[in-house]
């Protein structure tokens, strides 16, 4: 995508890597639409950052998608990229069942269906502009699994395949599909990892991913300096390294 003039709706932006990009894509001149369930945030955010609009939504409830789809297109005809953020992730124990079955159901719903619901509110309008983006968020997770996120790193594997599904489907179309490939970034994604060691600074990951977003607006993939150990294990073919590596360092153990 270009990296201005784009009218941007973001699910999943009231915080973390989605506030901090809608943020950074307002500042280099894109009109931004910011989603979410949490009412106040988004009150906040749209009274700190004037110019940003914001659609309070639940992906993981088909009707609010096709709500608040309805809603964004009617404020703003001129959309023109999706940034499919929302996005769970949990610690989960597969040796009880009474533990992970809510846990993985609540992921795929929200990580995997919830995509997949956006990009259908979307495709129609997206297909009729002239130059459109969907962009996919995956993981670093979804090439090498930490042992305690087991529904997580699926849920970003079936993003990353579908990303590339659907590339292929809507080539010769205006339309690109464009996967983010995050690492661990300091984020309330998982409790404690704002303050982790091993996670990469927000600000940092924004900086990195917004100057790959200027310098390749083809790319297939933004994977900054630090996912590609996870990306390209089995490229490379250190993959077992890689997965005994990602473990060690696991604050939420095995
Ligand atoms: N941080 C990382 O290390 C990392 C690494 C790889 C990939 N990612 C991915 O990056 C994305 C953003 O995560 P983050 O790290 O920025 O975590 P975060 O701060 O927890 O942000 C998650 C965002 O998703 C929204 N969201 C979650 N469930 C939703 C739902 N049902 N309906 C609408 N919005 C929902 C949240 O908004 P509300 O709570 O207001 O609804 C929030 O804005 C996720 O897809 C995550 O998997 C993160």
């Amino acid at each position: 995508m270009n990296i201005s003039g784009n009218t941007i709706f973001i699910p999943g932006a009231t915080s973390g890597i989605g506030l901090a990009l809608a943020l950074e894509l307002r500042a280099k001149g894109n009109t931004v639409i910011v989603g979410g369930r949490r009412a106040g945030l988004l009150r906040e955010i749209a009274a700190e950052h004037p110019g940003i609009d914001t659609v309070e939504l639940d992906t993981a409830d088909a009707a609010s998608i096709e709500s608040a789809a309805k809603q964004v297109l009617a404020r703003h005809p001129e959309l023109n990229v999706l940034i499919a953020m929302a996005g769970i992730m949990r610690v989960e124990d597969w040796r009880d069942p009474a533990s992970f079955l809510a846990s993985a159901e609540s992921i795929i719903t929200t990580n995997v269906l919830g995509p997949i619901r956006l990009i259908a509110a979307f495709i129609e309008h997206l297909r009729a502009r002239p130059d459109a983006t969907i962009m996919t968020v995956s993981s670093g997770l979804a090439f090498a699994p930490l042992s305690a996120t087991p529904s997580y790193n699926a849920s970003k594997a079936a993003i990353h395949m579908l990303s590339e599904s659907i590339r292929l489907q809507l080539a010769g179309t205006t339309v690109k599909v464009t996967e983010l490939v995050p690492p661990s970034v300091r984020t309330a994604l998982l409790p404690g990892q704002e303050t982790s060691d091993v996670a990469m600074p927000l600000d940092a990951f924004i900086t990195e991913t917004v100057a790959l977003l200027e310098s390749q607006p083809d790319a297939k993939e933004i994977q900054v300096e630090r996912v590609k150990f996870l990306r390209y294990g089995e490229a490379r073919g250190d993959y077992d390294r890689v997965v005994d590596t990602l473990n060690a360092a696991d604050p939420h153990g095995k």
